[in-house]
């Protein structure tokens, strides 16, 4: 496979400025010379304090989310402006944190996306079903919307800055984790969406991060199928000992 293993580290609303010090200093000496793509996404007020270890390191920066507009009057809201200043590379966003507990829409998700690559960040789109869309048989249909509305008027030179990431939500956080089969199964299917939407290259070349309860006894499993390419990792991304044991699979 010619795709990169993509880890990417979602630390949520965790850590202190010290604490957060401390796990980007482990990460930055276990990680050294580890052969895949990583990532750590830090709470806003963090992002600086990270930037400052993991810069020219083998682990990019990325943040949780960020507001649909350059500048102006968004109380609450940071900007990509903001973003880029202190070094962030990359941006999460369509977490399934921020589509159902803070009522995020694809129009509005899409309009991020856009500004986000236009100040040539990358782009993690998250996509997943709930648990009852699974038990309908929409699972397929919830995340081809969401991938056709999230990257809608998105050119094919910008795709190459997207990677999607598919939490399907019942696992997020919960300890249940899509069996790799089930889970390769609607990797193939957002292939295929891309593939659609724009080419076969495109669909080839797309990096698909799983995300749910990725733990290191079943990153393995997971990484093995053939449109699996990386991890978003929550809760095993909070502590060296359980998030570099992931970073590292092989
Ligand atoms: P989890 O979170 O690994 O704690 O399930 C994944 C995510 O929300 O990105």
């Amino acid at each position: 496979m010619s795709r990169q293993y993509y880890i990417a580290g979602n630390w949520k609303m965790h850590k202190t400025r010290a604490e957060a010090a401390a796990l980007a200093n482990e990460l930055v000496e276990q990680l050294k010379g580890a052969s895949h793509k990583y990532l750590v996404a830090p709470s806003f007020t963090l992002i600086e304090t990270v930037a400052g270890i993991v810069k020219g390191t083998n682990i990019r920066l990325g943040a949780q989310n960020m507001a649909p507009e350059e500048q102006g009057a968004h109380t609450g809201e940071v900007s990509v402006l903001q973003l880029k200043d202190i070094g962030v590379e990359t941006v999460i966003l369509g977490h399934s944190e921020r589509r159902h507990n803070y009522l995020e829409y694809d129009s509005l998700i899409n309009k991020k996306v856009h500004l986000a690559l236009k100040h040539g960040l990358e782009v993690i789109l998250c996509v997943g079903e709930l648990l009852e869309e699974r038990e309908a048989g929409q699972a397929e249909k919830v995340c081809e919307s969401q991938i056709v509305n999230g990257l809608e008027d998105v050119s094919a030179p910008e795709l190459a800055n997207v990677v999607i990431a598919y939490e399907p939500v019942w696992a997020i956080g919960t300890g249940k984790t899509a069996t790799p089969e089930d889970a390769d199964a609607i990797h193939a299917y957002i292939r295929k969406v891309i593939g659609r939407l724009y080419s076969s290259t495109a669909a080839e070349n797309i990096i698909i991060q799983y995300g749910g309860s990725v733990k290191s006894d079943n990153v393995k499993a997971l990484m093995a199928k053939e449109n699996i390419d990386g991890a978003l990792v929550g809760g095993a991304s909070l502590k060296s000992e359980t998030f570099v044991p992931i970073a590292k699979f092989s």
